[in-house]
Protein backbone atom coordinates (compact mmCIF):
# COMPACT_ATOMS: atom_id res chain seq x y z
CA UNK A 1 0.00 0.00 0.00
CA UNK A 2 1.02 3.17 -1.00
CA UNK A 3 0.24 5.86 1.48
CA UNK A 4 -0.16 9.55 -0.06
CA UNK A 5 0.47 13.11 1.29
CA UNK A 6 -0.84 15.68 -0.91
CA UNK A 7 1.03 19.15 -0.70
CA UNK A 8 -1.37 22.51 -2.23
CA UNK A 9 -1.25 25.76 -2.05
CA UNK A 10 -5.13 27.03 -3.66
CA UNK A 11 -7.74 26.33 -5.86
CA UNK A 12 -6.39 22.29 -5.44
CA UNK A 13 -8.53 20.76 -8.40
CA UNK A 14 -5.98 18.27 -9.37
CA UNK A 15 -5.72 17.26 -5.60
CA UNK A 16 -9.60 16.91 -6.22
CA UNK A 17 -9.72 14.74 -9.08
CA UNK A 18 -6.79 12.70 -8.02
CA UNK A 19 -9.10 11.96 -4.32
CA UNK A 20 -12.11 11.19 -6.56
CA UNK A 21 -10.01 8.92 -8.45
CA UNK A 22 -8.87 6.84 -5.43
CA UNK A 23 -12.37 6.65 -4.27
CA UNK A 24 -13.74 5.29 -7.61
CA UNK A 25 -11.19 3.01 -8.49
CA UNK A 26 -9.50 -0.30 -7.12
CA UNK A 27 -5.86 0.75 -6.22
CA UNK A 28 -3.15 0.39 -3.40
CA UNK A 29 -3.27 4.14 -3.01
CA UNK A 30 -4.30 5.23 0.55
CA UNK A 31 -4.36 8.78 0.43
CA UNK A 32 -3.74 10.42 4.56
CA UNK A 33 -3.49 13.71 4.65
CA UNK A 34 -3.97 17.11 2.70
CA UNK A 35 -1.06 19.79 3.55
CA UNK A 36 -1.80 23.47 2.60
CA UNK A 37 1.11 26.25 3.05
CA UNK A 38 -2.62 28.53 2.70
CA UNK A 39 -5.28 28.54 5.34
CA UNK A 40 -7.44 30.27 2.82
CA UNK A 41 -6.67 27.69 0.26
CA UNK A 42 -9.86 26.84 -1.85
CA UNK A 43 -8.41 23.19 -1.65
CA UNK A 44 -8.62 22.99 1.94
CA UNK A 45 -12.28 22.93 2.44
CA UNK A 46 -12.61 20.66 -0.82
CA UNK A 47 -10.04 17.64 0.95
CA UNK A 48 -12.06 17.85 3.89
CA UNK A 49 -16.04 17.48 1.71
CA UNK A 50 -14.46 14.16 1.17
CA UNK A 51 -13.48 13.27 4.15
CA UNK A 52 -9.18 13.74 4.05
CA UNK A 53 -7.27 14.95 7.05
CA UNK A 54 -6.25 18.36 6.16
CA UNK A 55 -3.18 20.46 7.74
CA UNK A 56 -2.02 24.36 7.10
CA UNK A 57 1.36 24.49 7.41
CA UNK A 58 1.91 28.74 6.56
CA UNK A 59 4.63 29.92 9.14
CA UNK A 60 7.19 31.94 7.69
CA UNK A 61 9.57 29.83 7.78
CA UNK A 62 12.47 29.17 5.24
CA UNK A 63 13.39 26.01 3.31
CA UNK A 64 14.47 22.99 5.50
CA UNK A 65 13.06 24.58 8.94
CA UNK A 66 9.41 25.37 6.94
CA UNK A 67 9.89 21.54 5.50
CA UNK A 68 10.80 19.82 8.56
CA UNK A 69 7.57 20.82 9.77
CA UNK A 70 6.04 19.07 6.40
CA UNK A 71 7.98 16.27 7.59
CA UNK A 72 6.46 15.60 10.67
CA UNK A 73 3.24 15.97 9.50
CA UNK A 74 3.62 13.64 6.88
CA UNK A 75 5.67 11.08 9.36
CA UNK A 76 2.68 11.37 11.49
CA UNK A 77 0.17 10.56 8.58
CA UNK A 78 2.80 7.71 8.24
CA UNK A 79 3.76 9.06 4.51
CA UNK A 80 7.15 7.83 5.04
CA UNK A 81 10.06 7.57 2.26
CA UNK A 82 9.68 3.52 2.75
CA UNK A 83 5.96 3.54 1.80
CA UNK A 84 4.90 6.56 0.75
CA UNK A 85 4.17 9.31 -2.12
CA UNK A 86 4.21 12.93 -2.21
CA UNK A 87 2.01 14.67 -4.86
CA UNK A 88 2.82 18.42 -5.39
CA UNK A 89 -0.77 19.76 -6.52
CA UNK A 90 -0.60 23.64 -7.48
CA UNK A 91 1.57 23.68 -4.03
CA UNK A 92 3.40 27.48 -4.53
CA UNK A 93 6.76 26.61 -2.28
CA UNK A 94 10.11 25.06 -4.01
CA UNK A 95 10.60 21.72 -2.09
CA UNK A 96 14.51 22.43 0.51
CA UNK A 97 17.21 20.18 -1.18
CA UNK A 98 16.84 18.42 1.76
CA UNK A 99 13.31 16.92 1.70
CA UNK A 100 13.95 16.42 -1.74
CA UNK A 101 16.76 13.74 -0.62
CA UNK A 102 14.65 12.51 1.65
CA UNK A 103 11.66 11.41 -0.31
CA UNK A 104 13.87 10.53 -2.94
CA UNK A 105 12.01 9.45 -6.36
CA UNK A 106 8.84 9.92 -4.04
CA UNK A 107 7.52 13.12 -4.59
CA UNK A 108 5.60 14.21 -7.81
CA UNK A 109 4.50 17.65 -9.25
CA UNK A 110 2.43 18.60 -12.36
CA UNK A 111 3.28 21.10 -14.64
CA UNK A 112 0.68 22.96 -17.02
CA UNK A 113 3.00 22.75 -20.21
CA UNK A 114 5.46 20.31 -22.08
CA UNK A 115 8.25 20.73 -19.96
CA UNK A 116 10.88 21.57 -20.43
CA UNK A 117 9.12 24.33 -22.73
CA UNK A 118 7.95 27.01 -20.34
CA UNK A 119 8.76 26.00 -16.81
CA UNK A 120 8.01 28.27 -13.64
CA UNK A 121 4.97 30.05 -12.99
CA UNK A 122 2.08 31.08 -15.72
CA UNK A 123 3.30 28.61 -18.22
CA UNK A 124 -0.27 28.24 -20.28
CA UNK A 125 0.32 32.26 -20.82
CA UNK A 126 3.80 31.97 -21.78
CA UNK A 127 3.43 29.37 -23.80
CA UNK A 128 0.08 30.92 -25.53
CA UNK A 129 2.10 34.42 -25.99
CA UNK A 130 4.75 32.70 -27.69
CA UNK A 131 2.08 31.12 -30.09
CA UNK A 132 3.19 27.78 -29.72
CA UNK A 133 0.79 25.37 -31.66
CA UNK A 134 0.94 22.42 -29.54
CA UNK A 135 1.15 22.71 -25.60
CA UNK A 136 -0.13 20.71 -22.71
CA UNK A 137 0.82 19.27 -19.00
CA UNK A 138 3.46 17.14 -17.70
CA UNK A 139 3.91 15.00 -14.67
CA UNK A 140 7.52 14.41 -13.46
CA UNK A 141 9.99 13.23 -10.28
CA UNK A 142 10.69 16.65 -8.37
CA UNK A 143 14.31 17.05 -8.11
CA UNK A 144 16.06 20.11 -6.54
CA UNK A 145 15.40 22.08 -9.32
CA UNK A 146 12.64 24.15 -10.71
CA UNK A 147 10.01 21.58 -12.72
CA UNK A 148 13.10 19.79 -13.91
CA UNK A 149 12.84 16.08 -12.61
CA UNK A 150 12.46 13.28 -14.90
CA UNK A 151 9.84 13.27 -16.93
CA UNK A 152 6.85 10.58 -16.15
CA UNK A 153 4.41 11.22 -18.28
CA UNK A 154 2.83 13.87 -20.53
CA UNK A 155 -0.11 14.87 -22.66
CA UNK A 156 -0.49 16.99 -25.30
CA UNK A 157 -3.22 19.39 -25.92
CA UNK A 158 -3.51 21.73 -29.44
CA UNK A 159 -3.46 25.93 -29.43
CA UNK A 160 -6.71 26.55 -31.61
CA UNK A 161 -7.25 29.55 -33.54
CA UNK A 162 -9.93 29.99 -31.23
CA UNK A 163 -8.20 29.93 -28.41
CA UNK A 164 -7.90 32.89 -25.67
CA UNK A 165 -5.55 31.61 -22.88
CA UNK A 166 -8.33 31.05 -20.25
CA UNK A 167 -10.18 28.31 -23.07
CA UNK A 168 -6.66 26.81 -23.48
CA UNK A 169 -5.73 26.45 -19.69
CA UNK A 170 -9.14 25.21 -19.43
CA UNK A 171 -8.02 22.71 -21.70
CA UNK A 172 -4.93 21.89 -20.26
CA UNK A 173 -6.60 21.53 -16.79
CA UNK A 174 -8.80 19.11 -17.87
CA UNK A 175 -5.87 17.07 -19.20
CA UNK A 176 -4.28 17.05 -15.86
CA UNK A 177 -7.11 15.88 -13.88
CA UNK A 178 -6.49 12.62 -16.36
CA UNK A 179 -3.07 12.48 -16.51
CA UNK A 180 -2.05 12.82 -12.42
CA UNK A 181 -4.15 9.94 -11.25
CA UNK A 182 -2.49 7.83 -14.12
CA UNK A 183 0.76 8.34 -12.98
CA UNK A 184 0.12 8.00 -9.75
CA UNK A 185 -1.45 4.43 -10.46
CA UNK A 186 1.69 4.07 -12.29
CA UNK A 187 3.51 4.70 -9.31
CA UNK A 188 1.54 2.42 -7.02
CA UNK A 189 1.81 -0.91 -9.57
CA UNK A 190 5.22 -0.39 -9.10
CA UNK A 191 5.40 0.45 -13.43
CA UNK A 192 7.75 3.52 -13.03
CA UNK A 193 11.49 2.55 -12.94
CA UNK A 194 13.73 5.69 -13.33
CA UNK A 195 17.35 5.21 -15.31
CA UNK A 196 19.15 8.41 -14.86
CA UNK A 197 16.61 11.45 -16.45
CA UNK A 198 14.67 8.35 -18.10
CA UNK A 199 11.73 6.87 -16.85
CA UNK A 200 10.41 4.18 -18.38
CA UNK A 201 6.91 2.51 -18.12
CA UNK A 202 6.89 -0.54 -17.83
CA UNK A 203 3.20 -1.44 -18.40
C1 LIG B 1 -2.30 23.51 -12.14
O1 LIG B 1 -2.37 24.14 -13.38
C2 LIG B 1 -1.01 22.76 -12.01
O2 LIG B 1 -0.54 22.26 -13.22
C3 LIG B 1 -0.06 23.81 -11.50
O3 LIG B 1 -0.82 24.60 -10.64
C4 LIG B 1 -2.20 24.52 -11.01
C5 LIG B 1 -2.92 24.06 -9.78
O4 LIG B 1 -4.32 24.03 -9.97
N1 LIG B 1 1.09 23.22 -10.88
P1 LIG B 1 -5.22 23.28 -8.90
O5 LIG B 1 -4.91 23.93 -7.55
O6 LIG B 1 -4.87 21.84 -8.92
O7 LIG B 1 -6.62 23.55 -9.33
Amino acid sequence: MINLGILISGRGSNMESILNFLKSEVTSVCPKVVISSKSEAEGVKKASALGIPTMIVSMELKGWDYDKELVSILQKYDVNPENGLVCLAGYMRLLSPEFVVKYKMRIMNIHPSLLPSFPGLNSQKKAYDYGVKVTGCTVHFVDEGLDSGPIIAQKQVPVLDSDTYETLSERILQQEHILYPYCIKLFSEDKLVVKGRRVIVTL
